[in-house]
């Protein structure tokens, strides 16, 4: 396959690297904006899992850009990632784990006493290929992120979070509709129809009255007598919240002809850091030599994984 055929595939990921975008990302923020106008006169704003930061190009070019320079000095854009990011003028930095209290009180003292108008966060784990574990580890990234939106959103703010349409999105629908008066399901044509990837859209913020701050994620553990969580023991109810397509030309799952004109470009920026950076790290002098388990999944709730190993090793022996 030559370089160029990711521009064929992709017309995203060519027209990002065109208009100097660091992933085709930023046109699913793009979307969201032209659609429900969410940047529109807004100052401060925080981009949780925000590297490379075509996000945080967004915003800066929302916010930041149009305004003169005294001005300029009342923006506040904060960026947060597990991995660095190259600098971006107008926002600032944190290299930190979303789901860390010390990082949810960062961003509260970068605010100094402000609060944000809108919190986006794009967020996804690596991928483990268990698609049910993965979707799990999802909606908990997106609960980490809206409990440091309740600490740090301005009543009547935006949260804008990557979610993925799976079994146990209801759960995070409930939450969100704790505390936004509008909750939305927003698929941008940026994202792939074949993808699960979808964005919540949650305005009008409003924190519910009686309700202690916390880390949602723990708060079943934490506070067992908050009222939301003595109303919905037994099964919680399953809620839908409408859905929202983004109507564009251009269609994410189609292969497009590259033109006359076409140049090839590289990428905007190259990832400054990188997750599996680390494994190299740890692993570099390590020549690991593995085996594939064959797993037999038959009618058992169950695979045990060391029957799985010594079934393996039994048709070695054959
Ligand atoms: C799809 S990328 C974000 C792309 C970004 N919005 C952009 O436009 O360039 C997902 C990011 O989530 C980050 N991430 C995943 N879990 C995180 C966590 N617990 N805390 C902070 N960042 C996290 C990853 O490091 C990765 O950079």
């Amino acid at each position: 396959m030559g370089r160029t055929s990711k521009d064929k595939r992709d017309i995203f990921y060519r027209l990002a690297k065109e208009q100097g975008w660091r992933a085709r990302s930023a046109f699913k923020l793009l979307q969201a904006d032209e659609t429900f106008r969410l940047l529109e006169g807004l100052t401060r704003a925080v981009d949780l899992c925000a590297a490379p930061g075509s996000w945080s190009q967004v915003l800066a070019k929302r916010i930041y850009e149009p305004l003169g320079p005294s001005e300029r000095k009342k923006v506040k854009i904060i960026a947060v990632d597990l991995q660095g990011m190259a600098p971006i003028e107008g926002v600032t930095q944190l290299r930190a784990d979303i789901s860390k209290k010390s990082t949810a009180e960062a961003i509260i003292n970068f605010f100094g006493g402000d609060k944000a108008q809108i919190v986006v966060s794009d967020g996804a784990p690596d991928s483990t290929r268990m698609h049910e574990f993965d979707c799990y580890v999802q909606s908990e990234l997106i609960l980490s992120a809206l409990s440091i939106a309740t600490y740090v959103l301005e009543t009547g703010g935006s949260f804008v979070a990557k979610i993925y349409r799976a079994d146990n999105i209801s759960r995070v629908y409930t939450q969100l509709k704790r505390f936004f008066q509008d909750v939305c399901v927003f698929k941008p044509s940026a994202s792939r129809n074949s993808s699960i990837e979808a964005f919540v859209v949650a305005r009008q913020f409003c924190l519910p009255e009686g309700h202690k701050l916390c880390n949602l994620t723990s708060e079943w553990h934490d506070h067992p007598e908050a009222s939301w969580v003595v109303r919905l023991k037994g099964d919680p109810p399953i809620v839908h919240v409408p859905f929202v397509a983004y109507n564009g030309d251009l269609d994410s799952d189609r292969t497009y002809d590259l033109g006359e004109n076409y140049v090839y470009r590289e990428a905007v920026q190259q990832p400054l850091t990188a997750a599996y950076q680390e494994v190299l790290k740890k692993t570099g002098k390590v020549n690991l030599k593995y085996k594939p388990i064959k797993v037999v999944h038959d009618n058992e709730l169950y695979v045990d994984w060391r029957k799985a190993a010594s079934d393996d090793a039994v048709s070695d022996n054959k």
